[in-house]
């Protein structure tokens, strides 16, 4: 079945929001009918660009415009909240930026919202959305890297420095949306680590473990201080190990065939016996279509067939609330926090 065109608003037109309007512009089931920016300079760059699209400085116009079926809120974590509530309230379909919100009891509320609304409430994981990442989690779920042992990830760049957000907020939602696609296991605890070295309270240096009860083991370093961009994750399996390295053009994940077991002598293991495997190294061929393509394509496919999103506010939800024991570790010197039910 053929539909009509979605009609989309675009909330916050500063680095992210342009990528949001290109996508959904270059699409033909969808429409992007307004942005709004408190900043008369990003719509007069929106006005260049896209002459047709209406530019408005109040995000509310946006929201009770009746021709609009969608918003993507692309604004400063501390507004999505409000925004996403008042879109929900008036009926729009969401897809809110990461992190959908700043407490989990908001991320509650606009699940809550969504689900009497009957709308979609999808969050921008864009990481989940990567060929990289899809195909890692096939070859989880076949099997191919054995027992899960630990994923370890690294996220450094020199900025972008945030206002409202420390980069625990602003970037471990990706490796943490990254880890809960993956791993089927819920995590138990966590402990965190973070630095402030430049502005006044704002971390730009954070470490998160966390703990899952299986003995699998999962580790974040994010940092704004860096000379290099780095994004690295290495996922340990008892068959296999993979290195996904976003940064690589175009080989980003390596599937190692390497490994190190005991060698067992009768009935006893003796650990000063190791073997160690190095097999074949294979570089998987990904769809280089950009990711956030794929996000936007499912999240109007979701609108359309009335589907829950991949990366629906109950992901939201479990990223906030390691966000938040993190936080909550940090302000114990690292303490183990457990992670409610
Ligand atoms: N999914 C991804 O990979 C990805 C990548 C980068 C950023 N983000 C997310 O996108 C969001 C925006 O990040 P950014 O780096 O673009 O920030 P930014 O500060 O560059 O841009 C935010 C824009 O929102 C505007 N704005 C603020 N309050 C507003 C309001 N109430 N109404 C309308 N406009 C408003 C600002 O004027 C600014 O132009 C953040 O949540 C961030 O985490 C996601």
């Amino acid at each position: 079945m053929r539909h009509s065109p979605l009609r989309i608003g675009v909330i916050g037109y500063g680095y992210w929001g342009p990528n949001l309007v290109r996508n959904f512009h270059a699409r033909l089931d969808a429409e992007v009918a307004a942005v709004a920016d408190v900043d008369e300079q990003k719509l007069a760059q929106v006005h260049l660009h896209y002459p047709s699209i209406q530019c408005v400085s109040d995000a509310i116009s946006i929201l009770h415009d009746p021709r609009i079926d969608a918003v993507a809120i692309a604004t400063p974590p501390s507004t999505h909240f409000a925004l996403a509530r008042k879109a929900l309230e008036i009926g729009k379909h969401v897809l809110v930026e990461k992190p959908m919100a700043m407490t989990s009891i908001e991320a509650q509320a606009l699940i809550g919202l969504a689900r009497a609304r009957k709308r979609i409430l999808m969050v921008g994981h864009t990481f989940i959305y990567t060929s990289s990442v899809q195909k890692i989690r096939s070859l989880i779920e076949n099997g191919e890297l054995g027992d899960l042992y630990y994923i370890d990830s690294v996220r450094f760049n020199l900025g972008l420095l945030q206002g409202d957000a420390s980069v625990l907020w602003d970037l471990a939602p990706h490796d943490l949306s990254i880890f809960l696609y993956l791993v089927d296991e819920r995590p138990t605890a966590v402990q965190a680590f973070g630095q402030v070295h430049i502005g006044a309270e704002k971390k730009e240096i954070a470490t998160v473990t966390i703990r899952y009860e299986s003995g699998f083991h999962a580790h974040i370093h994010v940092s704004w201080i860096s000379p290099v961009k780095i994004r690295l994750t290495l996922i340990g399996g008892s068959r296999k190990m993979i290195v996904y390295d976003d940064v690589e053009p175009t080989e980003k994940v390596r599937i190692y065939d390497k490994g190190v077991s005991l060698k067992e002598s009768g009935e006893s293991v003796t650990a000063f016996n190791p073997i160690y495997r190095a097999g074949d190294v294979l570089i998987p061929a990904l769809d280089r279509r950009e990711a956030l393509e794929r996000e936007i394509s499912h999240f109007l496919n979701c609108i359309q067939m009335g589907v829950t999103p991949l990366s629906d506010g109950e992901s939201g939800l479990a990223v906030i609330r390691i966000l938040e024991a993190a936080e909550m570790s940090m302000a114990q010197n690292g303490a183990f926090v457990p992670l409610s039910r």
